[in-house]
């Protein structure tokens, strides 16, 4: 049985995904363990009380350095048994103590098609640049900030008059389905790191492309 700690700072719609998918049997032999805040107001913390699933509050003001803060999360989540880690809008860097507890089980997703718009908004940051497809991304977490190996990737595409609202909200809907698609795979121990690639056991990529605008519906009559 494979224990999942999560780490949240608000909404904890990602972290519902994964409690789903475990619900209904998308995800097999795995449990969520422990949830941790940064955020004594998350609603990720009443998600966690309506599903049972034990969590702790932890603030950074607490500890006297960044590293001390991120060895207390190791803690708490090796005292549960913990197998992977999952960062859901947990909106610090992770720092060396947790990465080196938990060697490439630590997952983030992230709300644009990396290594396009890493950091804050990147939502925002895709439908003001103007790209014609963004997405979201799984990826392992490493020192850097959404540097990390990629594991699965969605591709949406952006509208002329898309905000930054409208392009979250239909972002957010592939999210739900990538991120407990990846923890499937780590689960079924199917994924393997290989430098700053991620190998999937058993799976070749032959989806047709996604063009946007879509090449029949170029020109209007
Ligand atoms: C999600 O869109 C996630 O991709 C993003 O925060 C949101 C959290 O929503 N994360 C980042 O921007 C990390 N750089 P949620 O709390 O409802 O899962």
């Amino acid at each position: 049985m494979l224990k999942i700690g999560v780490l949240a700072s608000g909404r904890g719609s990602n972290f519902q995904a994964v409690m789903d998918a475990i619900k209904d049997g998308r995800i097999k032999n795995a449990a969520i363990a422990l949830l941790v805040t940064d955020k004594p107001d998350a609603y990720a913390i009443e998600r966690a009380r309506a599903n049972a699933i034990p969590f702790v509050y932890l603030a950074p003001r607490d500890y006297p350095t960044k590293d001390a803060y991120f060895e207390k999360i190791a803690r708490e989540l090796a005292e549960r048994g913990v197998g992977l880690v999952l960062l859901a809008g947990f909106m610090r860097i992770v720092r060396r103590p947790l990465l080196d507890a938990f060697p490439w089980k630590v997952m983030n997703i992230h709300p644009a098609l990396l290594p396009s718009f890493p950091g804050l908004h990147g939502q925002r940051q895709a439908a003001d640049y103007g790209v014609k497809i963004s997405g979201c991304t799984v990826h392992f977490v490493d020192e850097g900030m959404d540097t990390g190996p990629i594991i699965i990737q969605a591709a949406v595409p952006v509208r002329h008059d898309d905000t930054e609202e409208s392009l979250s909200e239909r972002i957010l809907e592939h999210e739900h389905r990538i991120y407990p698609e990846a923890v499937r795979l780590f689960a079924e121990g199917r994924l393997e790191v290989q430098g700053k690639k991620v190998v999937i056991k058993g799976f070749r990529s032959d989806e047709a492309a996604l063009v946007n605008p879509p090449l029949e519906n170029f020109y209007l009559s």
